[in-house]
């Protein structure tokens, strides 16, 4: 039992499987208490597959549900403000542990694939909010992030890590089913699908969004504050959202840091020629089939 040991047991391990799909091994230890989880009607759940913006999503909610106090939403680290459902790791409560403790209305951090979300979230008929981002870009910000939170195993180096993804042998497994799965459950559920890209295109337009999805409105000015303090600037140097009080034995900020560029194409500074069009090809065959696109730059 790996997660019942120490930090150390966890680093660098390989990855176990969760119904087929990779995930750390503490996670599936920790999967009975996260199938049997209890939402509450008034969750909000924050749904990304890893590195689609999902810190900078959950800082604009928190925000929004503070009414723009940003000394609130000091009030302790994201990862405490915004739980992660499935978290289980050595000497620290679980996900589900910090769930039970959340006074509600709580907002609740999946990278769950569709599938596997514990079903009391669709029974309770609870609101969804799901970010995407196009895949060249999780793929660097992804690998960057394999090296420097180390619950990982070692990514190689980039080509290395790029078939691996495109395999789906990454944790959470294929993006492909990933953003597939959760746009088509907009069909029947109460979700809005969010695009990282248009956060970083319009920012106001995407919290109007937001704000409409979850039947709020908030003053002009307390929107700008919103905006101004979940820009990238202002959250690479809040220690309650960069991850900087996490143990440096799991997140190494000095390999990368947890807000590394907060950009859109990105991955023309690391994709070769050939990496690009062998990627593009696969894109093509795995999204044939799906009305949904993506803006691979802004
Ligand atoms: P990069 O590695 O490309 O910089 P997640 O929170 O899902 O793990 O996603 C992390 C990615 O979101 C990182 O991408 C991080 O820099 C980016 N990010 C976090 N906050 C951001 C913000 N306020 N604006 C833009 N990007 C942000």
């Amino acid at each position: 039992a790996p997660c019942a040991m120490e930090e150390e047991d966890v680093i660098r391990q390989e990855l176990g499987s969760l119904h087929g799909i990779p995930l750390y091994k503490c996670f599936v230890e920790g999967w009975p208490q996260v199938e049997a989880f209890q939402a509450r009607p008034d969750d909000l759940l924050v749904a990304t597959y890893p590195k689609s913006g999902t810190t900078w999503l959950s800082e604009i909610l928190d925000m929004i549900y503070q009414d723009g106090d940003v000394e609130k939403c000091q009030r302790d680290a994201i990862f405490n403000r915004v739980p992660f459902l499935e978290m289980k790791a050595p000497k620290i409560p679980s996900g589900v542990e910090q769930l039970e403790k959340t006074p509600s209305p709580r907002l609740v951090k999946t990278h769950l694939p569709v599938q596997l979300l514990p079903t009391s979230f669709w029974d309770k008929d609870c609101k969804v909010i799901y970010m995407a981002r196009n895949p060249k870009d999780v793929i660097v910000s992804y690998y960057y992030f394999y090296q420097m939170a180390k619950m990982h195993p070692d990514p190689g180096t980039l080509a290395e890590f790029l078939e691996t993804f495109m395999t789906g042998k990454v944790a959470y497994g294929s993006w492909y089913k990933h953003v597939q799965g959760w746009w088509e459950k907009k069909q029947e559920k109460q979700l809005l699908y969010l695009f990282y890209e248009d956060m970083k295109k319009d920012p106001r337009q995407e919290v109007q969004k937001i704000l409409q999805f979850l039947g709020k409105e908030l003053a002009e000015e307390t929107v700008a504050r919103i905006l101004h303090h979940t820009s990238f600037q202002e959250m690479r140097k809040n220690p309650a959202a960069n991850y900087e009080t996490m143990p440096t034995a799991l997140m190494d900020h000095s390999l990368s840091p947890f807000l590394r560029k907060g950009i859109s194409g990105d991955w023309k500074n690391h994709f070769t020629v050939a990496q690009n069009e062998r990627f593009n090809q696969h894109y093509q065959e795995h999204m044939a089939g799906s009305d949904l696109r993506f803006q691979m730059e802004v």
